[in-house]
């Protein structure tokens, strides 16, 4: 038996799994996130232990606690965890989404300059990535960042709870800018420029390697054998493609969740020019391209949730399929939270353009759905344009189970679009990992071939294609027109 732990932004999901992948049990506990300032975002590292070990005892309960061979990680990605000399946290973990560094980001990409970080990482620095967090708590909190003895990620504060042993992975360190992406290996170049020292990192494996064993006493506090493995796991959305199969050339996953996230396997380094896409190490122990947008389902949730102060999503899904494609000519730019892919910019905001008197809350409501899917069709362009080839596309995350969404992304993306057998995501591609790891499959994809296989395929419809090109053509025209608005409005 395996277990996956997806420490995620709002919760931790934990998944029990035989080695065929069949998923015996599943839990999910809520923790707190606090915005401080707006556009800040930080959650307490301890709390993500403590309610992370008492989720690993709550789904212990009842199941063949001694069957248990390994556990294994997906983790939020970027957070900055730090350390003191006690191995006491500094100060709250500064998150993937917070958007507080554009300072230290055109310190890196202006005054260092984007071709030498690039050079160093595979990647342009981004407000959301790791080493601009490091080089603002040296800005900002300068007794903080003297306190610093270790650095690291969400999922590797868990990992080192669990077995003690200071780790990270290829996929998840990637996503810091302090990892040589196309060698595997940290860059002295950059760890000169965050003014950091070498071992104040982590160790670097394979997502799908062994750091050590869990440690005895919280062994005996769970109930399970001292030779239970503890697999080091990978940023959620590697992680989240292996639970998807996601793991070969051609098969490119979209992951709807609050986030939103089209993710290309790769067999060999490639990098985009002009860094469009983040260029990261794979969970396979390969590479892949990948775009992100910050508010996907998140922002639809925004929408059903805080707007409409309704949950149901069956009724907004009735009333999208009831409109026709375009709303009536209203748009919606879903960068609640500034936007990463394509633009990269933190001032970006979200709107209704296009409104007329004759809208109702139905239009609005698919001009928002509409909206996401043209923004994550922006990723899919840029990897057209790069060449990459895109035979097919799986689906996960809470928005593949809205079957208009569905039809929408096939015929945006003018793909097959299909979903999968099995939907824990991220969580189960943490539990494969460790099966991998415990020796129970020899590769990563081979784990995948048997566990993961598709479900219902979406076509796209041929008139819809036609139709959606002319609106993502006017779509792609309006954040060019507002970059400035958005940026005078700060
Ligand atoms: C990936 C990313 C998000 C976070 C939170 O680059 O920022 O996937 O890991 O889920």
């Amino acid at each position: 038996m395996f277990l996956g732990i997806d420490l995620g932004t709002s919760s931790v999901k934990l998944l029990l799994m035989e080695k065929d992948g069949e998923v015996i049990k599943t839990l999910t506990k809520d923790y707190s996130l606090s915005f401080p300032k707006p556009t800040w975002a930080e959650q307490d590292p301890n709390e993500w232990w403590e309610v992370t070990k008492n989720g690993i005892k709550e789904i212990l309960q009842n199941a063949d606690k001694l069957s248990l061979k390994g556990i294994s990680f997906s983790g939020q990605m970027h957070g900055l965890v730090i350390l003191d000399k006690d191995d006491e946290v500094i100060r709250p973990a500064i998150l993937w989404c917070d958007q507080r560094t554009e300072k230290e980001c055109n310190y890196l990409n202006n005054e260092i300059g984007v071709e030498k970080i690039s050079e160093y990482t595979g990647n342009m620095a981004l407000t959301g990535f790791t080493a601009p967090k490091i080089l603002w708590v040296k800005n900002n909190e300068p007794e903080n960042f003297e306190k610093i003895r270790k650095i690291m990620l969400p999922k590797d504060y868990i990992s080192y709870m669990l077995s003690g042993k200071f780790a990270t992975d290829t996929s998840d360190a990637s996503g810091m800018l302090i990892l040589d992406v196309k060698n595997r290996k940290w860059s002295k170049e950059m760890i000169d420029i965050l003014s950091i020292k070498e071992e104040m990192l982590p160790k670097v494996y394979e997502s799908y390697e062994v750091v050590g064993n869990i440690k005895k006493e919280l062994a005996k506090e769970f109930d399970v054998l001292e030779d239970v493995k503890i697999i080091i796991g990978g940023g959620d959305q590697a992680v989240g493609a292996v639970g998807t199969g996601a793991v070969k050339e051609g098969l490119v996953s979209v992951a709807l969740g609050t986030s939103g996230v089209i993710f290309a396997p790769l067999k060999n380094y490639e990098a985009d020019k002009n860094n469009r896409l983040h260029s990261f190490c794979h969970a396979n122990g390969e590479y892949h391209q990948m775009g992100v947008m910050l508010s996907a389902a998140g922002a639809l949730k925004w929408w059903v949730e805080n707007i409409n102060n309704s949950e149901d999503y069956l009724k907004i899904n009735e009333d999208i399929e009831k409109i026709c494609i375009g709303s009536e000519n209203l748009y919606f730019l879903p960068y609640l939270m500034g936007e990463r892919t394509p633009h990269n910019d933190s001032n970006a905001r979200g709107c209704f353009i296009g409104l007329s008197i004759t809208h109702s809350n139905a239009h609005m409501s698919r001009a928002v759905m509409e909206g996401i899917s043209f923004a994550l069709n922006d990723s899919m362009e840029i990897l057209k344009d790069m060449g990459i080839k895109i035979e097919k596309i799986r689906i996960s995350g809470g928005g593949s189970k809205s079957k208009v969404w569905k039809q929408i992304l096939a015929d945006i993306f003018n793909a097959e679009v299909c979903s999968i057998n099995v939907s824990e995501g991220p969580a189960l591609g943490a539990a494969i990992l460790s099966a991998v790891g415990c020796g129970e499959y020899k590769t990563v994809n081979e784990a995948c071939e048997v566990i993961v296989k598709d479900k219902e395929i979406v076509e796209p419809i041929k008139d819809n294609v036609e139709i959606f090109t002319k609106h993502y053509d006017k779509f792609k025209n309006l954040y060019p027109l507002l970059k400035e608005t958005f940026k005078n409005l700060q």
